[in-house]
């Protein structure tokens, strides 16, 4: 990661993981009690600003690790005036084990992952047992994990890791409609994948309780 970019003409809507001094105070970073909703990899911020705007009874974080990605999403939520959602930029891995406080997360959703395509590169994949360990832990008791991706392949990953831990129920995925217009997407990685014709796996779970063995 680069050195820290600067944070002060995008305050309150952007910071970086140095600027905090321990385990983030969700009423503090947006001053109520609403439930928690963590983008991963948020990148320019199109989920982020649509989610903050249509849902306007959560909090949300994107957490990006490109800083120019992410002031770019934080300065979309300026513009807007969205008091509901901030971007932190840092490593999410850092931050969930970190930053974001146990058991306060209602859903992750972690859209487009980075697929490293090359075999040599894949170890730098978000989605790993420890990844998801760091994710459960976030979440409330029946919090919920959405990933998805056009990639096939990193899909069978992420579902064989979500499917066999004892801690995640799966639920149905959303249904996916035609878009009504250029914008009708999640994110703009799900626009170019559509608009490209691929298909999109969607995958939603649900934090269990594990049963004391
Ligand atoms: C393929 S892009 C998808 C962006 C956005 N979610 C979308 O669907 O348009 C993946 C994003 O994840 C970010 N990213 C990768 N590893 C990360 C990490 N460890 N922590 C935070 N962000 C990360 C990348 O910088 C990039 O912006």
């Amino acid at each position: 990661m680069p050195g820290s970019p600067p944070t002060n003409d995008l305050k309150p809507y952007f910071c970086v993981l140095n600027d905090l001094d321990g385990s983030i105070l969700w009423s503090r970073m947006f001053g109520n009690d609403h439930p928690v909703v963590l983008d991963i990899g948020c990148g320019r911020g199109m989920f982020l600003v649509k989610h903050a705007e249509d849902h306007p009874e959560l909090n949300i974080l994107g957490i990006e690790i490109d800083y120019r990605e992410g002031r770019h999403g934080a300065a979309r939520l300026q513009r807007r005036h969205l008091n509901n959602a901030r971007v932190l930029g840092g490593d999410a891995r850092i931050a969930l084990e970190k930053y974001v406080p146990p058991r306060s997360v209602h859903e992750a959703y972690i859209l487009f992952p980075d697929p490293w395509w090359k075999r040599r590169h894949r170890r730098r994949r978000l989605f790993t047992d420890v990844f998801v360990h760091h994710v459960r832990e976030v979440l409330r008791p029946d919090g919920v994990l959405n990933a998805w991706t056009d990639v096939e392949e990193y899909f069978e990953v992420i579902a064989a890791l979500m499917n066999h831990h004892p801690g995640f129920i799966a639920l149905e995925p959303p249904e996916e409609k035609p878009a009504a217009h250029d914008l009708d997407y999640h994110t703009s990685f799900e626009r170019k994948r559509r608009q490209a014709g691929e298909t999109i796996y969607r995958g939603r779970w649900k934090k269990k309780n594990i049963e004391p063995s």
